[in-house]
């Protein structure tokens, strides 16, 4: 299979994970990127079945009103049950890195939201330690420089993201070549510095369930303790 494949089947698996406990009141959280497009194109032929959506990111969200799925404000969202996002990287305990797309601090709050966060992504994304990708950061942009020198401080390499402005008006930073052995402990430093809203190491909160596609199917796996 080929990675847009094993992205179908690992949305579809999500579906079959959340279809039989949705509620005509449910409210479901969607993350961003193709992965995720995958997701909301399959949601689409559920409509009927859930309330609406709360969206990660504008692009999330005009797709799914572009399936005539109604997009609510996660203010007005009493409760999400299920979070269903993709990955840039995860590890066995899944943790994971995200904001490959820009989208990490509108994730990173939906996620803290839901019950359940399920990730979908494809067995390129399974890594012994996170870090092969370069952790995204979201930061504002006038604090960019500053950022840059406490991130050299803790070991990392940082990098601007040229061009892109998220959808909180501010810049991006990846971090290469960071020890992230101990993600818990590097997203904690991390939120510590002046001027960072958001660093996509999802291991405070990591995923409930990886749904991983592989050439032989999708395995399920829990979060240890789940
Ligand atoms: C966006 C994200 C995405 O989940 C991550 O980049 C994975 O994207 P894709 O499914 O396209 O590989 O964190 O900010």
């Amino acid at each position: 299979m080929n990675q847009d494949e094993l992205k179908q089947a690992v949305a579809q698996a999500a579906l079959d994970y959340i279809a039989p406990k949705l509620k005509s009141d449910s409210i479901i959280g969607v993350g961003t990127g193709s992965t995720a497009n995958f997701f909301i194109d399959l949601l689409a032929d559920r409509r009927t079945d859930f309330e609406g959506a709360v969206a990660s990111s504008d692009a999330t969200a005009e797709r799914l009103k572009g399936h005539g799925i109604p997009v609510y404000e996660l203010n007005s969202a009493s409760e999400i049950e299920f979070y269903v996002d993709g990955a840039d990287e995860t590890n066995a305990r899944l943790e994971l890195i995200k904001g490959g797309g820009a989208a990490l601090t509108r994730e990173k709050i939906v996620a803290a939201v839901a019950e359940t966060f399920i990730c979908i992504a494809d067995e390129s994304k399974m890594v012994d330690v996170l870090g092969r990708f370069p952790l995204p950061l979201e930061v504002i942009p006038m604090a960019r420089s500053y950022v840059g020198r406490e991130i050299v401080k803790l070991g990392g390499d940082p990098v601007y993201r040229e061009g892109v402005t998220t959808d909180n008006g501010n810049i991006i930073i990846d971090v290469h070549n960071m020890d992230l052995s101990r993600p818990i402990l590097v997203e904690e430093k991390i939120n510590q510095i002046v001027g960072v809203v958001t660093n996509g190491l999802f291991a405070r909160r990591p995923a409930d369930v990886l749904l991983l596609g592989t050439d032989k199917g999708v395995d399920t796996i829990h979060r240890a303790g789940i």
